[in-house]
Parts: C-alpha cells; structure tokens; sequence
C-alpha cells in the first residue's frame, strides 16, 4: 500500500513515500481504507523522536492518529460495523509503527464510530483527537455546566476552536486567547471574550472581563501560560493542561486543582461528538488540505504552532 512513513526520526524532510505492506486486522480490530488522515502536533513530536522511551515504536513509522475512511476488513469478534461503512476514529495503538498516513490502518472497533453524516471525508478526519481532546478537558474534574466561566488558551488552534463551541453549547462563558490573526475567527466559534495574546497579558485581560475568577482553564500552550493560568482562577477552580503536568504545590498554595490530561480514544464519545456535528452544534474548520505526497509541507506548517483549526490530508 501507499504511506508516507519515516525510517529514522528527524524534521519533515524524513518523510517519505514508500510502499509498506498493508495492515492486518487483528482480533477486535477493523482495517479501514483511508479517505482523509487529520495532522496532528503529536505526529511531528512523534516524527522528530518526542516519544522515543515514552511509547514503544517500530521503524518504518508511519505516524498519523486521526481517521475518516471506509470499513475494508472486520477483524474476529467486531460486530458493530459492517464493510463499506463511512466511520473516523482515533487510531492511537499500544505502540506506533501503523498510522493514518497511508491507503489502509486498523484500529481497535472500541475507538471507532460512525461519521458524522454531514462532513466530508477531510472535516471529520480534523475531530477525533481534537474532539476528544477537547471534549475530555471539558468533562475531567467535574466538567461544566451552564454559567460556567472557562479559559481556554490557543483556542483558534485544533483543539482550541472545537473546545470553544462545546464549552459555548454547555451554556459556559466562554473567554479565549489567540493570535491577532484569528480573533474574529474566535469570536464567530461564540466565545463571550477574545484575547489578543500578543498585545495583552490575559491576566490583566481576564481582570477586566471576569474578575470573579474562571472555574476552569484549559491550557493548549504551556509553558508560562501554564505558570500564569493559576492566578485567573476562582477559588477551587480548575487548571487542565494537555502539555505539561502543572505546579501542584503552587497550585495548592492558590486552593486551586490542576491536572494534565493525556486523551484517550473513546467511540462512544466519537458517537456523541457525531451527533454534535449533526445537529449543527459542533464544526470543524479545516486551515488546509494536502495530498498525502505533501504530508512534510503539512508537517513545516504544524510545527510553526499557528495553525487556525486543523490540517487534513488527503489520499
Ligand atoms: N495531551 C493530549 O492528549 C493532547 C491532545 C491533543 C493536543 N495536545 C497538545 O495540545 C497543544 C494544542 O494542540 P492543537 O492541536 O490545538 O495545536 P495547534 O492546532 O497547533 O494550535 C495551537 C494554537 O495555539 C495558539 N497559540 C500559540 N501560542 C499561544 C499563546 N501564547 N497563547 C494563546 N494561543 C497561542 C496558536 O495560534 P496563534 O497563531 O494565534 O499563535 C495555535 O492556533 C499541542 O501542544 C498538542 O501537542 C495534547
């Protein structure tokens, strides 16, 4: 079959086009002929040897964890889908050797769900990892619920945008950061505050726009976003990171909870985030589609960290 895999780790220029065997689906599995493969932060980190000693991996590699494709082959035991059947999945394994960039990937029947009926092939392959991702911060350490006042941080980003509009249909006031370059985007996804985070501190910001404090931040960028978050939470209010593991004795000293969140794959919450899409509550938007040749120029760009949504390619 056709991949694009890479056979030692390094920058996007390792990328290449190769002819690999094609996947077998093996007990509780489905092998899935891939029509669009969403790209991901992770899959660069992975490509430039980010979890080499984290997950166990093969080389070649063919990365790619998101999914919108075909059912090809059941493996034994899988029941709830049929061959020909449009699904998308978050095809995260044990151990990452067999990804999505390429014509066929099987994937375990628990993390995979029919599609949305209302997107094409390119929009649902940009939601799994994304969707669930932001799905999981939403929900962890008691969720949210209407009135809730939320932070999200990089929320023009992947997991930003699709954040923005769950946590809007929660009934959450919803404040965000970004870039000056996707602040209208921001505000079209119904955040209530758009911070230009290369203008303003958003601790100063969020003193103006909620100076009760929020109950939850979700922290897409790290680093000192992460540091900072703590001091624009209410009292017992909640810091959920999916980069890095936050200050748990600064968060003490605040009375404040945190946590990193690493998400996991879920096709029953892949249903639920369908039927969002189809009744119109939940949108991808998708910055750029590449074909699969062009997977190291989708790679240059995920790796500059100013996608606006997400980056798809197509088979
Ligand atoms: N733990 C997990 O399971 C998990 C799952 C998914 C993703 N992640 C991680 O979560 C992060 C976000 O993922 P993603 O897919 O959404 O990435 P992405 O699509 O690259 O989006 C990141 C966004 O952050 C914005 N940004 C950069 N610096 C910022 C700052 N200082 N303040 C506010 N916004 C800023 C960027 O927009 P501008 O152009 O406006 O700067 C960009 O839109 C990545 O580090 C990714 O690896 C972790």
């Amino acid at each position: 079959m056709r991949a694009i895999a890479i056979e030692r780790f390094g920058g996007p220029n390792e990328l290449k086009a190769m002819d690999l065997p094609r996947p077998r689906a093996d007990r509780g599995e489905v092998l899935l002929r891939v029509v669009s493969a969403g790209v991901n932060p992770v899959d660069a980190m992975i490509c430039a040897g980010g979890f080499d000693g984290l997950m166990p991996h093969d080389f070649p590699l063919i990365p790619g964890w998101d999914v919108a494709g075909s059912v090809e082959e059941l493996g034994e035991g899988v029941s709830s889908v049929r061959k020909g059947d449009r699904v998308w999945a978050l095809a995260r394994k044990a151990s990452i050797q067999w990804g999505c960039y390429a014509e066929y990937v099987a994937v375990p029947e628990s993390s995979l769900a029919p599609m949305p009926a209302k997107l094409l092939f390119e929009e649902a392959a940009a939601m799994p990892l994304a969707g669930l991702t932001a799905y999981q911060c939403l929900s962890a350490m008691g969720g949210i619920g209407g009135g809730s006042r939320v932070l999200i941080h990089g929320a023009g980003g992947g997991v930003g945008h699709l954040a923005v509009q769950l946590a809007r249909h929660a009934g959450a006031a919803v404040y965000a950061t970004t870039g000056s370059d996707k602040l209208d985007f921001v505000f079209g996804l119904g955040a209530a505050g758009v911070i230009d985070y290369s203008r303003e501190d958003f601790r100063e910001a969020m003193g103006r726009l909620c100076p009760e404090g929020v109950d939850l931040v979700v922290d897409l960028v790290g680093g000192d976003v992460t540091a900072h978050s703590l001091e624009v939470l209410r009292e017992d209010g909640r810091l959920i990171s999916t980069v890095e593991e936050p200050d748990a004795e600064a968060a003490h000293k605040r009375g404040v909870r945190t946590r990193f969140l690493w998400a996991e794959a879920d096709g029953e919450q892949l249903t639920h985030l369908a039927q969002l899409v189809d009744e119109k509550v939940l949108r991808p938007h998708v910055e750029k589609i590449y074909s699969l040749n062009d997977a190291a120029e989708a790679h240059r760009r995920v790796r500059e960290g100013h996608t606006r949504g997400k980056l798809v390619l197509n088979l």
